[in-house]
């Protein structure tokens, strides 16, 4: 019996580390959602901007993001929810929405 629980414990540790590795959980739901780029454009101007430009392509406080996208929407939304280093603030009070809407953004300033 106790060995039953301590297996069932470690399995379900190990299943919380796999899926806590790579990606935020949140960010599969927000892939579903149908972005708001209007929206996302105002968020940008109140949040992103002074660091990563108007036009996404950075300056002194922040990389240009457009040439980062190869990365990907998951590794994006990962970052822009959990931050990165210590000069990227994470932005993990945002709704499943406002995360859509401003990684919809950085697609526009990309076209
Ligand atoms: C205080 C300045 C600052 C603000 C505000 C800021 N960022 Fe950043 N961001 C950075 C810096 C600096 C990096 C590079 C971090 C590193 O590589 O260690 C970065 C990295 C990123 C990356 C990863 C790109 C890469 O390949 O390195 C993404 C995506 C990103 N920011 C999106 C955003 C979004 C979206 C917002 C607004 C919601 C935002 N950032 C707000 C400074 C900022």
């Amino acid at each position: 019996m106790v060995t039953r629980m301590r297996t069932t414990f470690l399995l379900l540790l190990a299943l919380g580390l796999l899926s806590g590795c790579s990606f935020n959980e949140r960010v599969d739901a927000i892939l579903e959602l149908t972005p708001d780029a209007a929206n996302g454009a105002v968020i940008w101007g109140a949040d992103c901007e002074r660091c990563h430009g108007a036009d996404g392509r950075g300056n002194d406080l922040g990389p240009n993001l457009i040439s980062e996208l190869h990365h990907g929407d998951k590794q994006f939304l990962t970052w822009i929810l959990d931050g990165l280093g210590d000069e990227m603030p994470a932005f993990p009070d945002y709704t499943d929405q406002e995360a859509a809407d401003v990684l919809e953004h950085i697609h526009v300033l990309a076209e």
